[in-house]
């Protein structure tokens, strides 16, 4: 009997509908080549959920994402709801369901297309092959954060003044656990971790250090070093090619996971897998935002969610023939000179086209693909 999949399919905001229909026309594509099967259902969450359900994240997604097998999202959030309160922002809906469905190791693979190596703004980047394992429900993002009054005098006479904190708190488990991941990441690819924090400040990295030192000792084949993250973003500019694994907190994760994701020409061509507890959905989305400014043009660039797809059906379900089919199609459309506005760079015979011709040519180079193998 053919293998069934279950998706829960959250599109949010923005692009995100348009880049998510190339996406799940893809998988349906590619299940039906493979020969698989899938079900989507559909969920709202973000802006759009706070318009209709005034929440960004209903029960009933959150019960629909922890029942499926997988969840493809899209993006959320947008100048519209800049204004709502932090726990009612599009944002929120993100948070928790990474929180609720346990997603702790996010996966951002920033991977230059030879094709597209005209369109990074850095030299050097031809070979550039990381993975960034992004922490995703610990530290800053998720720690104690209030705001308070506090007595005190200004220079301009006022008594009080407003206090705002937030905490970054890190447990051993939480460090050993995305660690464990890195590690075994690392071994796969070319051994070599590249552990990224603040540990000349922060209390926390310092204990991130301690941590990965000891587990070293179980990875002798893997070489361990530590890279202060205001020195990685310069040494990401002027060295990227060098990297291979890197692990990193929550909040260094998410700024260094864009760097890392404009020097390969384009945001709009990364996926993330963010996983939790094997045997439990994880999640899989482009790291671009909802672009709100690009929305409906057709200008959005699909690469990014379409890789997505090819992630999920790797480490979520072992479908390594398609998700390779899919990897290599893109690869394949890019060769043919199909460019979305924003990697539209290259030398000859560039095709500019939208999101949907895009996916079209995805789709026909797929069909190609299995009639070669
Ligand atoms: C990301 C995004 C999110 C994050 C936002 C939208 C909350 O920037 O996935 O990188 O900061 O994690
Ligand atoms: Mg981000």
């Amino acid at each position: 009997m053919a293998e069934h999949y279950r998706i829960a399919v959250i599109k949010g905001d923005g692009i995100g509908p348009e880049i998510i229909d190339s996406a799940v026309r893809v998988l349906h594509k590619t299940a039906g080549i493979y020969g698989f099967e899938v079900a989507t259902d559909e969920y709202p969450a973000g802006g759009m959920a706070i318009d209709e359900y005034s929440t960004p994240l209903p029960g009933f997604t959150l019960e629909g994402a922890k029942g499926s097998d997988a969840v493809l999202l899209g993006a959320v959030g947008g100048p519209k709801w800049d204004g709502c309160d932090p726990s009612l922002r599009p944002e929120a809906a993100l948070l928790s369901l990474r929180k609720e469905l346990g997603l702790y190791a996010n996966l951002r693979p920033a991977v230059m297309f030879d094709e597209l190596s005209c369109a990074s703004p850095v030299k050097n980047a031809a070979s550039m092959d990381i993975m960034i394992v992004r922490e995703l429900t610990g530290g800053i993002y998720f720690g104690e954060n209030d705001s308070y009054m506090c007595p005190g005098i200004l220079s301009d006479g006022t008594p009080m003044e407003e206090v705002a904190y937030d905490t970054e708190s890190y447990s051993r488990g939480e460090i050993k656990r995305i660690l464990k991941i890195a590690f075994e990441l690392a071994a796969q690819r070319r051994k070599h971790l590249t552990l990224v924090d603040k540990a000349n400040v922060l209390r926390t990295s310092r204990m991130w250090r301690e941590i990965a030192s000891e587990m070293s000792h179980g990875y002798r084949d893997v070489q361990l070093d530590y890279l202060y993250v205001d020195n990685c973003s310069m040494q990401l500019i002027s060295r990227p090619s060098s990297f291979d694994t890197i692990v990193t907190s929550n909040m260094f994760g998410d700024i260094l996971s864009d760097e890392a994701g404009q020097i390969t020409g384009s945001v709009g061509m990364l996926p993330s897998a963010s996983l939790g507890r094997p045997g439990t959905p994880g999640m899989y989305e482009p790291i671009h935002g909802s672009a709100p400014d690009i929305a409906g043009t057709g200008k959005a660039n699909p690469l990014a969610s379409i890789l997505s797809v090819a992630m999920m059906l790797r480490l979520q379900f072992g479908e390594n023939m398609a998700a390779d089919a899919i990897e290599n199609s893109v690869r394949k459309t890019l060769g043919q000179g199909y460019r979305t506005p924003d990697i539209c760079y290259g030398s000859d015979n560039i095709k500019t086209v939208n999101n949907i011709g895009m996916t079209d040519a995805v789709i026909s180079n797929l069909y190609k693909t299995e009639r070669l193998n």
